[in-house]
C-alpha cells in the first residue's frame, strides 16, 4: 500500500515544545522594527538566486491567476494543499532545503497544476519579488524555525532587516507557530508598521486538517498552536 501524507505525518507525535530564555515578546523589538523600517534593505542579490526566481515566476506567469506564496514549504506539502485549495490561483513553495523539496514524492491523488516548488533562499527571493513589483495575493510563513533564543531575536522573521519587504509585497500575509511569543511578536511588528490592530489567534486544528507537516506533528503532539494574519495595504 502506498504511503499517504497523513501516514507519512502522523507517526511524530512526540515533538517538544519550544523552549526559549524569553518570557515574553522580546524588549528590543520595537526599536528594532522601527530601525529596520527607516533602512531600505541594501544586501546584494545572490547570483544563485536568479534562475530559481525566473523559473518560478515564469511558472506562475505560463499558468496564469493571482500568486500565492509558501515562505518557508519544507516538503512542499502545504503548497500542494494550497493548490487543491485555491484552483484560480498560482502557489510558489519556497525553500532552500534541497533535502526537504525532494522528499515530496509518496503522496497521493491527482497533482494538482497549479503550483511548482523551488529552492532558494527566502530574502534573496522577497528582494526579486519586491524589486520587480510582483504582489501576492496571499502570503503564508507557515511554522517558520523559531529562534528562540533571547539573542536570536534578529533570526525571526520580524526581528530581520527583509521584515519591511515583506509588507510591501501586500496581500493576505499570515503566520502561524506552535511558539506564541513568536506570533505575539509577529503581530505587535505588524501592528507598529501598519498602524492596524493584528490579533494573535489561538489556532485549533485537527491534525488530519493540518495545512503543513510541522503543524500536522505539533497538533498530534498537543501543542497549543497560534496564528496572526493581516490584509496589507498595497504599497504601490
Ligand atoms: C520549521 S520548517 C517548517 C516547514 C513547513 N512550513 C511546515 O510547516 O511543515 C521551516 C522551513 O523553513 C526553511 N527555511 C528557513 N529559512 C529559510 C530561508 N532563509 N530561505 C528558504 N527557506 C528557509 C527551512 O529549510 C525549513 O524547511
Amino acid at each position: 500500500m502506498p504511503a499517504s501524507a497523513g501516514m507519512f505525518i502522523l507517526m511524530q507525535t512526540d515533538s517538544r515544545p519550544v523552549t526559549s530564555n524569553q518570557t515574553g515578546p522580546h524588549p528590543h523589538l520595537a526599536e528594532m522594527v522601527a530601525r529596520h523600517a527607516q533602512h531600505p534593505f541594501r544586501k546584494p542579490l545572490s547570483p544563485f538566486g536568479e534562475q530559481p526566481f525566473d523559473h518560478a515566476i515564469n511558472a506562475w506567469r505560463s499558468h496564469g491567476g493571482s500568486l500565492i506564496i509558501d515562505a518557508g514549504c519544507g516538503v512542499g506539502l502545504s503548497t500542494r494543499r494550497l493548490a487543491q485549495q485555491f484552483t484560480d490561483a498560482f502557489i510558489i513553495g519556497i525553500d532552500q532545503s534541497a533535502n526537504r523539496l525532494q522528499r515530496h514524492t509518496r503522496w497521493e491523488g491527482a497533482e494538482p497544476s497549479n503550483y511548482i516548488t523551488v529552492r532558494a533562499e527566502l530574502v534573496d527571493f522577497w528582494q526579486r519579488m519586491a524589486l520587480a513589483r510582483i504582489r501576492p495575493s496571499r502570503h503564508y510563513l507557515l511554522y517558520p524555525n523559531p529562534w528562540p533564543k533571547k539573542a536570536q531575536l534578529q533570526r525571526r522573521w520580524h526581528g530581520h532587516s527583509i521584515f519591511p519587504t515583506i509588507l510591501r509585497l501586500g496581500g493576505h500575509l499570515e503566520c502561524r507557530s506552535n511558539w506564541k511569543i513568536y506570533i505575539d511578536e509577529m503581530a505587535s511588528a505588524l501592528t507598529q508598521l501598519t498602524g492596524l490592530d493584528v490579533p494573535a489567534e489561538a489556532w485549533h486544528v485537527d491534525p488530519a486538517a493540518a495545512l503543513t507537516p510541522f503543524e500536522q506533528k505539533y497538533a498530534a503532539s498537543g501543542h497549543s498552536l497560534w496564528r496572526c494574519a493581516i490584509e496589507l495595504p498595497s504599497s504601490d
